[in-house]
């Protein structure tokens, strides 16, 4: 298992100082972009991306809460994103999304929000990368995690298993050392913010739960 960290709560003003004693820790990086309609609150957008990705190496896995992804995508392909997650509750036609998001040679990904159905994803499993499953209801970094994803990773790794499917299964929100050990047998890729970037400490949390 790997862990994603997300920047959303980071100090925009210091960006690179907060991230450089991270960085030889981290592969990748959560980008939260939000829209102010698909989930109630505004974050970044492709400029930020664009100049993050002049400075670092790292994996740069941007998740869009956004409405109309489509029109979007390209940006923040062109941005440099290595993997383009959109919520299966934005889109009309997810196949079509994946089909070209992988056309740019970027890996694909999926996002649920807590109220939706697992079972929805099941006609995407065969074709995405990653499958992204909200432990909070989307838009603010910092809430408590939701138990209820915990049934749905589980659901996801079974698929995996029965059916030979590639994707990584992912979890975005309220990860901390209390919370990661519950869904780690579950996961590829842990996603966590508020956990690290808000500590005293962040290297050192950071460090918990990679040790978890
Ligand atoms: C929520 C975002 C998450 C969130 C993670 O809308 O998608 O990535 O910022 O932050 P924490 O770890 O603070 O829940
Ligand atoms: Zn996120």
């Amino acid at each position: 298992m790997e862990i994603s960290l997300s920047i959303l709560t980071i100090n925009y003003n210091r960006i690179e100082e907060d991230l450089k004693p991270l960085a030889s820790n981290l592969k990748y990086l959560h980008l939260d972009v939000m829209d102010g309609h698909f989930v109630p609150n505004l974050s970044f957008g492709p400029a930020l991306i664009k100049s993050l990705r002049k400075e670092s190496n790292l994996f740069f896995d941007t998740h869009l809460m956004i409405s109309d992804p489509e029109k979007y995508i390209p940006q923040f392909i062109q941005a440099g994103s290595d993997c383009i997650t959109f919520h299966l509750e934005a889109v009309k036609d997810p196949l079509a999304l994946i089909e070209f998001i992988h056309s740019q040679n970027v890996k694909a990904g999926i996002s649920i929000k807590p109220a939706t159905k697992v079972e929805k994803l099941l006609p995407y499993l065969p074709y995405v990368d990653l499958v992204l499953i909200m432990s909070v209801e989307p838009g603010f970094g910092g809430q408590s995690f939701m138990e209820s994803s915990i049934d749905k990773l589980k659901y996801l790794k079974q698929q995996k298993l029965e059916k030979g499917y590639t994707y990584w299964i992912s979890v975005d929100g309220g990860i901390n050392d209390e919370t990661l050990p519950k869904v780690a047998p579950y996961l590829d890729l842990a996603v966590s913010g508020s956990f690290v970037l808000n500590a005293l400490n962040p290297l050192e949390n950071l460090k918990k739960l990679k040790h978890i």
